[in-house]
């Protein structure tokens, strides 16, 4: 018989997806502004990705702004906007140096000429790196991927730069904004709140979750290898029974 180590997957998540969650009530629980929380949370996104390129996580997907987060006032939609282009301005050649490749997902479309500049300039510069991709969800929402994909298609159809043909997941993997990119392995929500809120609502169809009270400005190093530590002790079975899994007649 097996050993019972046999049964977990020892292996890194090769693809780490987080909802960066709590921002507002750190600073809540200090009577500070929410704007103190979101500028603290930039400090934990550093240490993710140091971890990640470090432990050889292929791809850290960040979920920064939600499709939905425009609804917020209007100052704190500002803010985000401004502290977004200031991180990006302030990292980039950080991570470049690090070797790390950055993308973007999410409609651009809405953000101001400049910042969507600076967008393709950071991803311009950094399309050779290696160490790790770094995918940033900006005005991202589930929904809004597979319309887009959906669009694609349909328009690829429409001009004969695609033949007509049924739709497969294939064709819509390959048309989603993390098209190339391997699913989730890992999706990690900090702040307690336990729902997917249209984060990449296709690509977490096999994603092992994992929940965590631990605001996001508070998630270190420490926090992001117990939530490791935990897919790590899972058996994924993908439609397999357990026996299977454990006895390798399957590849998963
Ligand atoms: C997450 O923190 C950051 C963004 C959504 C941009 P929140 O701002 O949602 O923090 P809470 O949930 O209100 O504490
Ligand atoms: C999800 O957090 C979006 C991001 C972290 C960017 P929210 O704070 O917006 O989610 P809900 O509204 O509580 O579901
Ligand atoms: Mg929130």
């Amino acid at each position: 018989m097996s050993v019972a180590t046999d049964v977990f997957s020892t292996t890194m998540p090769r693809h780490i997806a987080i909802i960066m969650d709590g921002n507002g009530r750190w600073a809540q629980k200090r009577f500070m502004p929410r704007a103190i929380g979101h500028r603290a949370g930039v400090k934990s996104v550093r240490k993710v990705v140091e971890y990640c390129a470090q432990n050889k996580v292929e791809v850290l997907t960040l979920f920064a702004f939600s499709s939905e987060n425009w609804r917020r006032p209007e100052s704190e939609v500002n803010l985000l906007m401004a502290l977004f282009m200031s991180s990006l301005q302030r990292e980039i050649n950080r991570l470049d140096e690090r070797n790390v490749c950055l993308r973007f997902i999410g409609d651009r479309s809405a953000f101001s000429r400049k910042l969507q500049d600076k967008m393709r300039e950071a991803e311009q510069k950094t399309q050779f790196n290696t160490a790790l991709t770094l995918v940033v969800a900006v005005n991202y929402g589930g929904r809004w991927d597979l319309c887009q994909a959906a669009q694609k298609v349909i328009d690829k159809m429409a001009q004969g730069t695609l033949e007509k043909q049924p739709i497969t997941e294939e064709l819509i993997n390959a048309h989603l904004s993390t098209a190339g990119l391997p699913e989730p392995d890992l999706f990690i929500r900090t702040g307690g709140e336990q729902r997917v809120s249209n984060f990449m609502l296709w690509q977490l169809a096999y994603t092992e979750m994992y929940f965590t009270f631990t605001l996001w400005p508070d998630f270190d190093r420490r926090s992001l290898e117990e939530a490791v530590k935990s897919f790590k002790g899972r058996q994924r079975r993908f439609g397999h029974t357990g026996e299977q899994v454990l006895n390798k007649t399957v590849t998963l």
